[in-house]
């Protein structure tokens, strides 16, 4: 199988095939996901409120992070694998991303880093960019800036739509690769796509961005709950782990498992 690259996702757009995306954190879903032709395998920071138990991407760290990405990097054949840059690991300085970045490629075996932020990352997404280091931005919302930003809610409604459209450029222009657009209103998210050559990923962005992404847990039912308007659910793998978990459960309790072909 030939690895997906930077200019394969390019060259998509291009031809208007959608580009697919999704988080995974471990050995196992990077290969089904990996199987499935998924395009980006990306270890998200929402390992840190899908793995680590954290409520949300704020605390984790890049040490925690590392291990993730590595796994997935050591068994993904096809995919493109992405790595997030957690919150306070890039911010200070085009030389913390730099090193930050240098982390995940060198230690974890990333082949590309994303982070957030629009206008104000564009130093640190040239310096990426042009030092070996191809880097995917995230505006509209951006979960590590939940506090600055008054909670999860659609960003670039109305008049803010040009703050939306001027970060994209900012970020096409600094060297980014492509742009995830999380909870940015359909049409304002066209236009973005239309706009930029690089592709844009929606999450909550509607059905003209170059490419979608989800988080596996929402999207497969392993987290039960309330779910995001933009998470279309796929599976149930909560109810099928229950089950499964119940049916062994009652198995030991009445002496069903192990049985004789179990039994050396
Ligand atoms: O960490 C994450 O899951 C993200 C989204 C774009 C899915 O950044
Ligand atoms: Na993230």
């Amino acid at each position: 199988v030939k690895r997906v690259r930077t200019h394969h996702l390019r060259e998509m757009k291009e031809r208007g095939e959608k580009i697919t995306m999704l988080t995974v954190y471990d050995m196992y879903t990077a290969a089904v996901f990996d199987e499935a032709g998924i395009d980006i395998l990306f270890i998200g920071d929402s390992a840190a409120n899908n793995v680590l138990g954290y409520e949300t991407t704020i605390p984790v760290t890049v040490d925690e992070l590392i291990p993730l990405v590595r796994a997935v990097a050591r068994t993904a054949k096809r995919g493109l694998v992405l790595a997030d840059l957690p919150f306070g690991s890039y911010q200070a300085s085009p030389e913390q991303a730099f090193h930050t970045g240098v982390r995940f490629m060198k230690e974890a075996g990333a082949h590309a880093v994303k982070l957030e932020g629009g206008a104000e990352v564009a130093p640190q997404v040239e310096k990426l960019a042009t030092n070996g280091i191809p880097v995917m931005a995230h505006i509209g919302f951006t979960p590590q800036s939940e506090h600055s930003l008054g909670g999860y809610r659609v960003q670039g409604r109305g008049d803010a739509s040009d703050r939306v459209l001027a970060d994209a450029h900012a970020m096409e222009q600094a060297g980014a690769f492509a742009v995830v657009m999380e909870m940015v209103p359909g049409d304002v998210a066209a236009q973005v796509s239309k706009e930029l050559t690089i592709p844009t990923i929606g999450i909550g962005a509607g059905p003209d961005c170059d490419g979608q992404v989800l988080v596996w847990q929402d999207a497969f039912g392993l987290r039960t709950g309330r779910m995001a308007r933009f998470v279309k659910q796929y599976a149930d793998v909560h109810g099928v782990l229950l089950d499964a978990a119940r049916a062994y459960r009652d198995d030991v309790r009445d002496g069903t498992f192990p049985g004789p072909e179990h039994t050396f």
